[in-house]
């Protein structure tokens, strides 16, 4: 038998990313984690009313201030990745159409025919498409949201084609997330979209990522109650003791901001700093990296994958997930294959069944009027830095 024969045929598990991969801002953050034994959890104090998760006029001022007033993360790039593609998205309420033309420019529009405003798409499901038809009286639009053909078209007096292009929403691509302006007739603000965030993505390769699984989530809870798990490790230990909990360790966090996305980096249960100066190791072994995209999407890296989660506020106690798993590329190995869909069903089973439901019985619970006010200790850290960011928009 010859080992390094056996070795070569072992099927390639292609990993997240090495230590040479990190964008300079993941290396520097990297090297501040410390070794478990040498890490100190800070006190704090800081409590938020009850209110901000129960109130609909709170909800409301949210709505104005922190989704209408400036660019939000909508959806991942990778779910049309390719030129001539297309797809419906209600997850805001809103029907939105996401689309990359031939040139490869990705729009949103509002999903509604100029004709008389029948949706468009009637699927979520990214499709290959040269136009969009109406299935009503089949006008049919570019995926750029020009009005290509109206049918018999020669019994409309003076119909103007020009002006009757799909409406559509400020839009940019940045570090493999799709951000819109929800309100066109707003100052387009993407000031969120600071180019140390674009690195980081890129380097995690974020925007070329192969889509392996997508499943929508809906929760009866406030969406700052869903966000809140993906900021904190005060739970892990405890929430998930009988699932990922023995991975982790009551540690802090290494956090950073960029521009108002929350960056926290922090050291698994197995976590040496050594470990990272091993040539070829994938990093992600041993530490997790979490992003709070300001204000709606959660992206964690994970040793051979990576989950991005939309979260879409419905109303104040009604919020929508769109959760994805990302991997490097399609299995095309057995090996790889087995991996996917094992983590693939324990991931949907510790967010689905364990963090939102989390959200749920909190939101019962304050629902009931028994507490004035939350309270966070210091392993939850940087719940504060996020509302820090959340305030500083509101009036
Ligand atoms: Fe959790």
């Amino acid at each position: 038998m010859n080992a390094p024969a056996a070795l070569a045929a072992a099927p390639a598990l292609p990993l997240i990313q090495t230590f040479a991969d990190l964008s300079e801002g993941q290396r520097l953050a990297m090297k501040r984690i410390a070794r478990h034994d040498e890490a100190v959890v800070p006190k704090i104090e800081f409590t938020k009313p009850a209110t901000i998760f129960t109130s609909p006029e709170r909800f409301a001022l949210e709505q104005e201030h922190l989704f209408r007033a400036r660019a939000v993360p909508l959806a991942i790039s990778a779910l049309v990745a390719e030129p001539g593609t297309a797809m419906g998205h209600d997850a805001l309420g809103i029907p939105l159409i996401i689309s990359r033309d031939k040139q490869g420019q990705v729009h949103v529009f509002l999903n509604a025919c100029q004709h008389k405003g029948a949706k468009l798409l009637e699927t979520c499901d990214p499709v290959k498409a040269g136009r969009m038809t109406c299935p009503y009286h089949a006008w049919s639009f570019g995926l750029d949201g020009k009005l290509l053909a109206a049918a018999r078209a020669e019994t409309f007096i003076n119909l103007d084609k020009t002006a009757r292009n799909l409406a559509e929403l400020p839009a940019r691509e940045h570090g493999g997330i799709i951000w819109v302006m929800l309100d066109r007739h707003a100052e387009p603000d993407f000031s969120p979209l600071v180019p140390e965030l674009a690195d980081d993505l890129e380097a995690l390769d974020l925007p070329r990522m192969h889509v392996y699984g997508r499943k929508r989530f809906e929760i009866a809870a406030n969406w700052k109650l869903v966000l809140e798990p993906f900021l904190e490790g005060y739970h892990v230990q405890r929430l998930h003791a009988q699932t990922v909990g023995p991975m982790f360790a009551d540690v802090p966090n290494v956090v950073d901001l960029l521009g108002p996305t929350v960056r926290q980096l922090s050291g698994k249960a197995n976590f040496t700093p050594e470990d990272l100066d091993i040539e070829g190791e994938n990093v992600h072994k041993t530490v997790t990296t979490v992003y709070n995209m300001f204000p709606n999407c959660v992206v964690i890296t994970s040793p051979w994958y990576i989950s991005v989660m939309l979260l879409q506020p419905r109303s104040v106690d009604h919020t929508t997930v769109e959760y994805h798993m990302l991997t490097r590329s399609k299995p095309d190995n057995p090996k790889a294959e087995e991996l996917y869909a094992r983590s693939y069903e324990m991931i949907l089973n510790v967010f689905g069944n364990e963090d939102f439901r989390a959200a749920e019985i909190s939101q019962a619970g304050l629902s009931t009027g028994a507490l004035a006010t939350c309270v966070y200790s210091g392993l939850e850290a940087s719940i504060a830095t996020y509302y820090g960011v959340l305030d500083s928009y509101l009036p």
